[in-house]
């Protein structure tokens, strides 16, 4: 993972793990952490670590002075030693293709330990058969962990993307800009992370949820295109592809289209990926989200496998099965996935699909197949033939089907159809399959209150053919409102925003924001927009999930150097913490537990 870097120092002539044939007969000094050591015939080596590879260095009694071979011998695991020494070729024999250095060793002539270390609480790196210790334990021991080379050239692409997103941008005219940590609410959906004010009794700040509202306060300052590599803190229930404070490459445009931040993501987005090394076809094909949620069951599909989900109501009517005929009498839908060469999964596969549907919300889920001309299942002998080949199943295909409302059966299908495409082995790894999922509905209805809450957040827009709908149907009305997505992974979202202030406090309005709490939640961004806004609009990509995916990484606490585990924990460092009562008291916060402290 060489950088190329000249990192000479007055301490340290040369990165180790750069040294080649070009450089034998170079004196030089390196400094490092020593990986591993052994003796053989009388020579001491060292596998010597920087933060561009590894090198050899031997220490061999006619070149290197007594006290460095006895420091060699003893020095410990991961100490940091300075050695001056010699590049010199391997002999023919001796060359190791696996390191990029090996064609070239170093004589050691002198040694000194600067930092020595004790035994490492987790290997930095692994014999063979060793595995990697518990996360838990790699977390709490982060600087050591961070040390592994995979973890090391996570950080390190992580770096160059964000280097890049600065020149990108930067180049077509965007603006970084800051916008406060210490602020007041943003909706975006989570809950927030409050810090007590000390100065104002009672009174609290908000971490930003996103810096949406600076960013539009920005726009109607006359910024025209903005940009920030941003921190956002979510207090919501975390998952792999999920962190608590986490960042994204916040964008934000004046006087553009939805249609705009599309081929400006599209560059961006282009431009991360030809830095990891991989040409990406831009522009990326579109589905409406009524297209994406009936033909897959979610927003974020993954189009690397087919799959669709089909309708199978009509071929239902009428069949005296209480299960269908129970759904569609209450105004719901058959529908499911026809799986070619499925026939063959074993019951207890299927079984399994059914559990996952059923985690998801489903009742059950029922199944088909056809195997030599025939169908069977429990549903078929309901069918009359005519039913029975209107369901389209071809020979060895499986036909699973969810009877309910499209809001239980859409979430159970998704989670059978990844599952199947994971189980039949049809997910073609190395496709990337990028997706805008556009018009996403502008509210989403409580099913228990009927309560509206934004899709997105409060200040997007309505489309503009839905306005009317605000006032007859509002959970009908579509949004400006888009979403790209990468194999089924949301690497963004964003939209062109309300620039009217009568329709924003209608907006507010409709979420049950009265007059009075928007003033006060929101006064300053409606004060804004009354004092001249431009159209405006924009994006959020998730950058940790960009370099998690361009990094090959699993989860995102491998591209964050000091991530937070899934209870939201920061466990090296040990926080959150209890705080000195005296300290809560600075605060003017009192805990209700305080008296069993
Ligand atoms: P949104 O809430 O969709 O939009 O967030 C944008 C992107 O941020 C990433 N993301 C996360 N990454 C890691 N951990 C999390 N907890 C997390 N939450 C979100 C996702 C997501 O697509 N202000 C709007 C953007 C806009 O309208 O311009 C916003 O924040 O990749």
């Amino acid at each position: 993972m060489s950088e190329g870097l000249s990192l000479a120092t007055s301490v340290r002539s040369h990165l180790g793990g750069e040294l080649r044939s070009a450089d034998v007969g170079s004196r030089v000094t390196l400094g490092g952490w020593v990986q591993r050591q052994r003796a053989l015939g009388g020579i001491v080596f060292l596998d010597l670590r920087d933060r561009a590879g590894v090198i050899q260095v031997s220490f061999d009694p006619k070149f290197a002075d007594a006290d460095a071979i006895r420091m060699a011998g003893d020095v410990g695991r991961e100490s940091v030693v300075l050695i001056e020494g010699e590049v010199v070729a391997r002999p023919e024999g001796g060359r190791n293709a696996e390191l990029a250095t090996g064609d070239v060793e170093v004589k050691a002539v002198t040694m000194r330990v600067v930092g020595p270390a004790e035994t490492p609480a987790i290997p930095v790196t692994l014999g063979k058969g060793e595995s990697l210790p518990s996360e838990e334990l790699r977390l709490r021991h982060r600087y050591l962990d961070l040390r592994r080379p995979e973890l090391q050239a996570n950080i390190v692409l992580r770096h160059r993307l964000m280097q890049v997103t600065r020149r990108h941008l930067s180049e077509r005219g965007f603006l970084e800009i800051e916008t406060p940590i210490l602020t007041k609410p943003t909706p975006e959906g989570a809950r927030d992370y409050l810090v007590p004010s000390r100065v104002s009794a009672g009174e609290f700040y908000a971490l930003p949820q996103s810096p949406q509202l600076y960013k539009q306060l920005l726009m109607i300052a006359g910024f025209d295109r903005y940009f920030q590599i941003a921190r956002c803190f979510r207090d919501e229930d975390l998952r792999a592809d999920r962190q608590p404070e986490f960042t994204q490459i916040d964008i934000e445009a004046s006087f553009i289209a939805a249609q705009d931040i599309y081929t400006l993501a599209e560059g961006l987005i282009a431009a991360l990926w030809k830095e990891a090394g991989v040409t990406i076809p831009i522009p990326f094909p579109r589905m409406s989200y009524a297209d994406a949620v009936e033909k897959y069951g979610t927003d974020r599909p993954d189009l690397r496998y087919g799959l669709e989900l089909f309708d199978a109501t009509e071929a239902f009517r009428g069949a005296n099965f209480g299960i269908t005929k129970g759904a569609i009498e209450s105004g719901g839908r058959i529908r499911g996935l026809r799986i070619p060469g499925g026939a063959v999964l074993s019951r207890k596969q299927v079984d399994d699909l059914e559990a996952l549907a059923r985690g998801a919300g489903a009742a059950g889920m029922l199944r088909l197949k056809r195997e030599k001309g025939e169908l069977t299942g429990p549903p078929a002998k309901f069918l009359s033939p005519e039913q029975g080949a209107m369901l389209g199943i071809e020979e060895g295909e499986l036909c699973l089907l969810v009877a309910a409302p499209d809001r239980v059966s859409s979430p159970a299908l998704d989670r059978v159809r990844q599952e199947v495409a994971k189980v039949m082995k049809r997910v073609p790894e190395k496709t990337l399959s990028f997706l805008w999922v556009l018009d996403f509905p502008l509210f989403e209805k409580d099913a228990t209150t009927g309560a509206l809450g934004a899709v997105h957040h409060p200040f997007t827009s309505p489309h503009p053919d839905d306005v009317a709908l605000l006032s007859s149907a509002p959970e009908k009305a579509r949004a400006v409102a888009y979403d790209v997505v990468l194999n089924g992974t949301e690497l963004g979202g964003g939209s062109i925003r309300i620039a009217d202030p009568d329709v924003q406090r209608r907006m507010f309005n409709l979420l049950a924001i009265d007059d009075e709490t928007a003033q006060q939640r929101f006064g300053f961004l409606l004060e804004g927009l009354r004092s001249g806004a431009p159209p405006h609009g924009g994006i959020a990509l998730g950058f940790d999930r960009i370099a998690m995916l361009l990094s090959g990484a699993t989860s995102l606490r491998d591209v964050i150097a000091f991530p937070k585990t899934t209870a939201a924990r920061a466990l090296f460092e040990g926080a959150p913490t209890p705080v000195a009562a005296e300290d809560l008291r600075d605060l003017h916060i009192r805990l209700e537990d305080e008296g069993t402290r």
